[in-house]
């Protein structure tokens, strides 16, 4: 491999909001007054989450008259990513006058902030409902630091929003199982609601109207089936067009978008017996098929949404050079320009250094598969 590095970036998501009204201007955060008064909160807890990447994906919603629930238009099968994680810490009290997010040392904007003030939001309301605890008047001061580039195509909301919840909750003593937590977590985002989950997990599309049966469940370990995932960076800068965004965009213009959604069941079955038969080559063709069609169906918008640059198709290319070759590998890529290449842990090098000898790859990270969401500390009375 050449010298291109291994590692990561960071960035943060966060809210302010006065109460009644939302948006308000953003406070100073981290002033010396907030961080006496909250050293003593008893409601508090730091979680962490991995990221992940679908190898069949989400791409549009259902029931566009219940947005708050966002539910999804098809089903998802995703994989857990062992190194690339969110680590976030929330803390309620009484003390704050607004809802305070940092992500990664930056303070949040008033459309990120508002979706994460939505999710602790249902927090504060379980907590009443539950008769935990009384933090419905406190809002909350929030901390998170992703260890890669954020929204840049590599699921930072889905490792956010995991984390989120599973903090904010651990925070507020609300006792919910992980089917919650992930129904939760799916409305913040809904690649989030995989992230509670570790290794091989599957997101059902779900039919009822209130979402009860749109929640992640596991498929299978880490130790089933180890892959590796080769992750070619190629602009670690802000995408152009959010997931939601696109999403929106295609379900609403694009010809391809039905057709999408009906064919996406058979395309979640032959992945699961693909991973439960651990058949590679079966994972491979169906994984890149997904790929490639939501990225079709995007395309095929007006305007069309394009998430891919030179290097990332430079990057597909040679991944299916390499698999001809008789290497164990294929390609995945969302809504962002970098292309993750997933492989059997025999073909990792072969496959860092090809990506890494492309011009326009400015960064390979290298991952295993990881384990669920999880709380690292907590204080609540
Ligand atoms: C291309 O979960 O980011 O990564 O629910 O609107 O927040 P929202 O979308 P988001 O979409 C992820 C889309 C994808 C495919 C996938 O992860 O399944």
């Amino acid at each position: 491999m050449n010298n291109k590095t291994i590692n990561s970036a960071a960035q943060q998501s966060g809210s302010q909001r006065k109460r009644p009204t939302q948006q308000q201007a953003p406070a100073a955060l981290h002033s010396d007054h907030n961080d006496k008064r909250l050293a003593g909160s008893r409601f508090q807890a730091q979680a962490m989450a991995h990221a992940n990447i679908a190898l069949i994906k989400y791409w549009g919603k259902r029931n566009l008259h219940t947005p708050q629930l966002n539910l999804p238009a098809v089903g998802s099968l995703s994989i857990t990513l062992d190194a690339l994680t969110t680590t976030t810490s929330v803390c309620f009290s009484e003390h704050l006058q607004t809802d305070q997010v940092r992500v990664n040392e930056r303070d949040l904007q008033a459309r990120e902030l508002q979706r994460i003030s939505a999710s602790l939001d249902l927090i504060r309301a379980l907590a009443a409902a539950q008769h935990r605890t009384d933090i419905s008047n406190c809002f909350a001061q929030v901390e998170s630091h992703n260890n890669f580039p954020t929204a840049a195509g590599l699921a930072s909301s889905a490792s956010a929003f995991a984390a989120l919840v599973k903090a904010a909750t651990a925070a507020a003593g609300v006792q919910l199982d992980d089917a919650a937590l992930s129904r939760l977590a799916r409305m913040g985002s809904g690649s989030a609601a995989r992230s509670i989950f570790g290794g091989f997990v599957l997101l059902p599309r779900g039919q009822r109207d209130d979402g009860e049966d749109a929640v992640a469940r596991p498929l299978q370990s880490v130790a089933h089936w180890p892959l590796r995932v080769v992750i070619a960076i190629t602009n670690s800068g802000y995408k152009s067009v959010s997931s939601t965004d696109g999403m929106h965009q295609t379900m609403q213009t694009s010809a391809y978008f039905r057709s999408w959604v009906e064919a996406q069941n058979a395309d979640l079955q032959q992945a699961e017996a693909a991973i439960e038969q651990r058949d590679f080559a079966q994972l491979a063709e169906v994984s890149e098929y997904s790929c490639l069609k939501m990225h079709a169906t995007a395309l095929a918008a007006r305007p069309g949404v394009m998430y891919w640059n030179p290097a990332s198709i430079a990057c597909m290319h040679a991944i299916r050079e390499l698999r001809a070759q008789g290497h164990a590998v294929f390609f995945t890529n969302d809504a962002g320009p970098q292309i993750k290449a997933v492989c059997l842990p025999e073909a990792e090098a072969i496959v860092s250094a090809s990506l890494a000898a492309i011009p326009g790859v400015q960064q390979l990270l290298c991952s295993g598969l990881g384990g669920a969401a999880r709380v690292l500390d907590s204080q609540h009375p």
